[in-house]
């Protein structure tokens, strides 16, 4: 793989005047991110994960929060509130199994914070970081009853296949 790239924050606005960041993921965010899981209702769970979870396992988090930022990446996108504190409030993230150039990502956003364009511009970064980062293919299982998330990658241009063996869940897969 070449020369990693790294990733320069970018800042989107919102309809009400306000703003958010999309950056990295950075070490300190852990609990910021079992903030953005607690926000989320048991139905979003079930959509990200594809099984009912009441906590984020521990692992999980280490693995998250402690990335190559190129062959695995986690963009975050951050809302600053009055009193400085960071909010996140969406991640999308990829990871790339050992000498592989196909990376398998994975996404969430807020549900007080959905239908803002949060969930796409969080896709379109993390889409240009892999690019940039020699990675091919980026692909991902949704639920087939995910419509929400189907119509999503769909706009950005990835095909949808059915699973032969699993009606259950969809192949969602982009060229890079
Ligand atoms: C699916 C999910 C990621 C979508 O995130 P999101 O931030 O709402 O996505 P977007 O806002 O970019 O797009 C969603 C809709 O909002 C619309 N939208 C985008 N920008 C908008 C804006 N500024 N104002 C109003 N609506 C907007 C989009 O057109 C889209 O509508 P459409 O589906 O009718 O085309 C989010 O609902 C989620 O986290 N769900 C639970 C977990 C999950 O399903 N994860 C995927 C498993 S891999």
């Amino acid at each position: 793989m070449k020369k990693p790239i790294s990733f320069s924050n970018k800042t989107y606005a919102l309809d009400d005047g306000g703003h958010y960041l999309i950056r990295p993921i950075q070490a300190d965010d852990r609990d910021r991110i079992v903030e953005l899981f607690n926000h989320l209702s048991p139905e979003s769970r079930y959509l990200r994960f594809a099984h009912a979870i009441s906590k984020l396992p521990d692992d999980f988090l280490d693995d998250i929060l402690h990335l190559d930022y190129t062959t695995e990446m986690a963009l975050v996108a951050v809302i600053q509130s009055q009193n400085a504190a960071e909010e996140i409030v969406g991640i999308a993230r990829y990871v790339t199994p050992p000498n592989q150039s196909i990376c398998e990502f994975s996404l969430s956003v807020s549900d007080s914070h959905t239908a803002h364009g949060i969930g796409t511009h969080l896709m379109l970064d993390l889409i240009a970081h892999a690019k940039e980062n020699g990675l091919q293919e980026m692909l991902g299982y949704v639920l087939s009853k995910n419509l929400k998330m189907l119509h999503l990658v769909s706009d950005l241009g990835f095909e949808i296949t059915n699973l032969n063996d699993d009606p259950d869940f969809k192949t969602v897969s982009l060229l890079l």
